[in-house]
């Protein structure tokens, strides 16, 4: 087992600019579209973490041919019907919801049965919010408990499109039913609550039969039989999520300033910047271009004197879902009671999100409130820690540990931080940066 990682000192103020790692989101996208285009698809700067390599791995078990050379991925796709389907085919989705979800939607015309099975978190999550949808198609599914992880999918040659309201907000249930609709003769009509829209970026960009109207709560989508998929070229930008930890540590440490490089700032990814700015943090986009349909841009982040609380509206909940764990320790810092509600989703997570916040904040010395998906924080702003802290046993959720590392470096006090491995599924050069920025 590797040793924990110590932290016993707070940063120093710093003036850095900097490169985070591609956007998981995206990164797995493209693995899963490019395996079903005709062609060689060839990426750039794609995030090689555990999540995307498990979706490398899936799509080689369906017979597509994958290489690296210099950091340079090329897929060879066999159309969109070229996955070679064989008997006792076992897919391991690891520690990824976003593969194993969206995967699904692919496999809904498997002509033999296949498992997938994920790792002890992944095994612990919701897959009937999966089945449920697909199985309208004509798939069927078989599933630990009814719910969970292992389970058969076995696909139908008689498949029929479906009318599907997704009203969690949840863009890989959203996702898996679009690539289904992909599969199926006939128009699939998505009524869904807004959540980050890749796929149907990335579909449109590929000039995809699909329509997307907006609401003002949800969105419209209609998707039609795909016939084929052109190979595609993506260079893939900087992830918000994985920037967050950077723009927090910045906000939190006096006479800092940073910059952020090329990072995705999709509409419905930004949350974390308006929850921030409300706050009265100091960020800023600079060179904002549009790639692909998505929108990507220079962060620049500042330290700021004082922050104040937030009643978060909970229409950021889901443009904001991976990053209120960093968000939380904003709060610690702000002046007054913040309070987050109607987050259900966010103890769904790869690890109990909500409660592994609010133990953070208590170890921390934050005095909070809690329901079972809201949480009322009481800021200090003049928190400074004193103390030995501990964080182990988060089901190696990756967003917990790098949560725990920014609050070290921000707040002080002797930090023993299990589980570093865990940032290898998201953000494998984390700690590599953290130094960069420290030195
Ligand atoms: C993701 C969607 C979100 C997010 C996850 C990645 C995606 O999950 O939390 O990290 O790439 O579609 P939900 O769709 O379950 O909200």
């Amino acid at each position: 087992m590797p040793y924990p990682l110590i932290i016993e000192k707070k940063i120093k103020n710093f003036n850095k600019s900097i490169q985070v790692s591609g956007d998981k989101s995206l990164s797995i996208r493209w693995v899963l579209f490019s395996s079903l285009a005709n062609g060689v698809s060839i990426s750039k700067n794609l995030l090689i973490s555990e999540d995307v390599k498990a979706a490398i791995d899936t799509i080689k078990k369906l017979g597509i041919k994958v290489s690296f050379k210099k950091k340079i991925c090329k897929i060879y796709g066999n159309g969109i019907n070229g996955y070679r389907y064989r008997k006792k085919l076992v897919i391991n989705a690891k520690n990824s919801g976003t593969l194993g979800r969206l995967v699904l939607g692919l496999l809904i015309n498997t002509k033999f049965p296949i498992k997938l099975i994920g790792d002890k978190s992944l095994s612990k999550r919701d897959f009937k919010r999966i089945s449920d949808p697909l199985s309208k198609f004509g798939a069927k599914f078989k599933l630990n408990k009814n719910k969970f992880l292992p389970l058969t999918i076995n696909g139908s040659n008689n498949l029929k499109p479906i009318k599907y309201v997704e009203s969690k907000g949840s863009a890989q249930c959203k996702s898996a039913v679009i690539l289904g609709g992909m599969r199926v003769k006939g128009q699939t009509i998505i009524k869904a609550k807004k959540s980050r829209n890749h796929t149907e970026l990335l579909c449109k960009d590929l000039k995809l039969p699909i329509k997307v109207q907006s609401r003002k709560n949800f969105d419209l989508i209609k998707i039609n039989q795909v016939k084929k998929i052109q190979k595609l070229k993506y260079n893939i930008p900087g992830d918000i999520s994985s920037s967050a930890f950077f723009m927090v540590l910045t906000i939190l440490n006096q006479n800092s300033k940073l910059v952020i490089k090329n990072v995705n700032i999709n509409p419905s990814r930004v949350g974390i910047i308006a929850i921030l700015k409300k706050m009265g943090a100091n960020i800023s986009f600079k060179n904002i271009k549009t790639y692909k349909g998505e929108k990507n841009a220079d962060i620049y982040v500042k330290h700021v004197n004082s922050l104040n609380a937030i009643n978060c509206p909970s229409n950021l909940n889901s443009s904001a879902i991976d990053e209120f764990l960093v968000i939380f320790l904003v709060a610690a810092k702000a002046k007054g009671v913040s309070y987050f509600k109607d987050l259900d989703e966010l103890n769904k997570k790869e690890s109990p999100r909500l409660v592994w916040g609010e133990k953070i904040l208590n170890k921390m010395g934050i005095k909070t409130t809690s329901t079972k998906n809201s949480i009322k924080i009481f800021g200090n702003p003049s928190l400074k820690i004193n103390k030995k802290i501990i964080i182990k046993n988060f089901l190696k959720d990756h967003r917990v540990f790098m949560t725990s590392v920014i609050a070290a470096l921000s707040f002080g006090g002797s930090w023993e931080i299990h589980d570093k491995d865990s940032i290898k599924t998201s953000f494998p050069d984390f700690l590599k940066i953290i130094n960069l920025v420290k030195n």
